[in-house]
């Protein structure tokens, strides 16, 4: 595993020592996991992965845990597919999609909450709480039945059936809250100490960043130790792209890849854009988006916590921030699954319908080297995508007899 020199905060300067259970900073800032790469001696690339390993562990050398001690379903490494057919509707001549619904628990929750439940394990918590938009519910209750843990889940009432079936069936506490994610992230911090849960929200604790983070590892490596020209990602809490960016400076830093990075692009659901409006504002961090809503439930988050990690790294990057509409995102879904033979989230959707505006645009050029990352599988929200296919059966009871027996 790496050698975890500091948790340093990611906005003022404090450091904290390695081997503590830690939430936020002192100051209600995310904390960042800093290894001392140069104690790893590497040289080149073949020395940093653990080839044999077929999962995300395959970059132990820089995680907190070893392959062996992790709680793991072999999330990660997952395919990188070069989409052909669209691509060539879109006038883009090297498209590629990362499909991360291929993971444990159809989403890419699985790499940070796989980091995430192996360390507050090895630091001794038993019961674990979180608020989530679904995915990452659904993924915390897998590992947690994995590690022997409890599981406190906090979701809103109109989440995904799926998120809410296989929470139950992995054995979690399902509470489903009138109100969105930032409401039930309340409920976890009002409750949290008098339940003895320790918190394992969004960006307060730091080890799901580095579960998050191998997905820049992988499309570095999938290209040779290169890196793409561009890569859009459907971004609610933002988590993926912080660690992708957190992934390729230490990349640079163990002298792998150089100084150039990939255009970071944040796609946002027009019903819940806070960070294409703070983007566009050129505002350093977001206000809280009212009214939110969107199919796309892991974009309905109104305000991240990492806002300012996010518009950081696009700025640098030279990168921007874009909004799809629901219906876009499910056309792009629809499409992507006829052209591509792939079934994606309406996050994936949206990455599909940006890449689409962005190359119409000209802000993406027909020969960029681009990536789309699909978070997660369209067969956890087939309440969105039913809407274009509706059946008619007088209740879900018939469906089912329908389906086992026939009548
Ligand atoms: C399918 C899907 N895509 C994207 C996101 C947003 O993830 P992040 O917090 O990394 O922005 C989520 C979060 O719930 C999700 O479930
Ligand atoms: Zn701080």
């Amino acid at each position: 595993m790496g050698v975890v020199s500091n948790l340093n905060c990611s906005l003022c300067s404090r450091q904290y020592a390695p081997g503590q259970l830690l939430n936020l900073c002192e100051c209600g800032a995310p904390l960042l996991v800093q290894y001392d790469l140069q104690a790893l001696g590497i040289s080149n690339p073949r020395e940093l992965v653990s080839s044999a390993v077929p999962s995300m562990w395959r970059y132990e050398k820089v995680l907190p845990a070893d392959a062996s001690g992790a709680v793991t379903l072999d999330e990660g490494w997952t395919p990188l597919l070069r989409l052909k057919r669209l691509a060539y509707e879109l006038g883009a001549d090297d498209l590629w999609l990362k499909d991360e619904g291929r993971n444990p628990t159809d989403s890419f929750k699985a790499r940070g909450l796989a980091t995430a439940v192996t360390m507050a394990k090895k630091l001794g918590v038993t019961k674990l709480a979180i608020p989530s938009a679904g995915n990452a519910a659904g993924a915390l209750a897998a590992y947690a039945a994995v590690a022997g843990m409890e599981a406190h889940i906090f979701m809103p009432r109109d989440v995904p059936q799926a998120n809410f079936v296989e929470c139950n069936a992995y054995g979690a506490r399902v509470t489903l809250v009138d109100g969105l994610i930032s409401d039930c992230g309340r409920i976890v911090a009002e409750r949290k100490a008098r339940e003895g849960w320790f918190d394992i929200s969004t960006l307060k604790e730091p080890y799901r960043i580095e579960g998050k983070k191998t997905m820049g590892y992988e499309v570095a490596e999938q290209f040779g130790w290169q890196l793409p020209d561009a890569i859009l990602y459907p971004c609610g809490g933002g988590v993926g792209l912080i660690g992708m960016w957190k992934a390729f400076a230490e990349l640079e830093a163990l002298g792998i890849t150089g100084s150039k990075r990939p255009k970071m692009i944040a796609v946002q659901a027009a019903g819940c854009q806070p960070l294409t409006r703070a983007f566009k504002a050129g505002a350093a961090s977001s206000e809280f988006w009212s009214g939110a809503y969107t199919v796309a439930s892991g974009l309905r988050v109104p305000k991240p916590l990492g806002d300012f990690l996010v518009l950081n790294a696009i700025r640098e990057s030279e990168g921007t921030v874009i909004s799809i509409t629901d219906e876009d995102m499910i056309d792009a879904g629809i499409a992507l699954a006829r052209r591509e033979g792939i079934f994606a989230a309406p996050e994936g959707g949206a990455c599909i319908a940006a890449a689409a505006q962005l190359l119409k645009s000209a802000f993406l050029k027909p020969n960029d080297r681009i990536v789309v990352y699909n978070t997660g599988s369209g067969l956890k929200y087939l309440e969105a995508y039913s809407t274009g296919y509706p059946r008619h059966s007088a209740s879900e009871q018939d469906k089912l007899g329908g389906l086992i027996t026939p009548r």
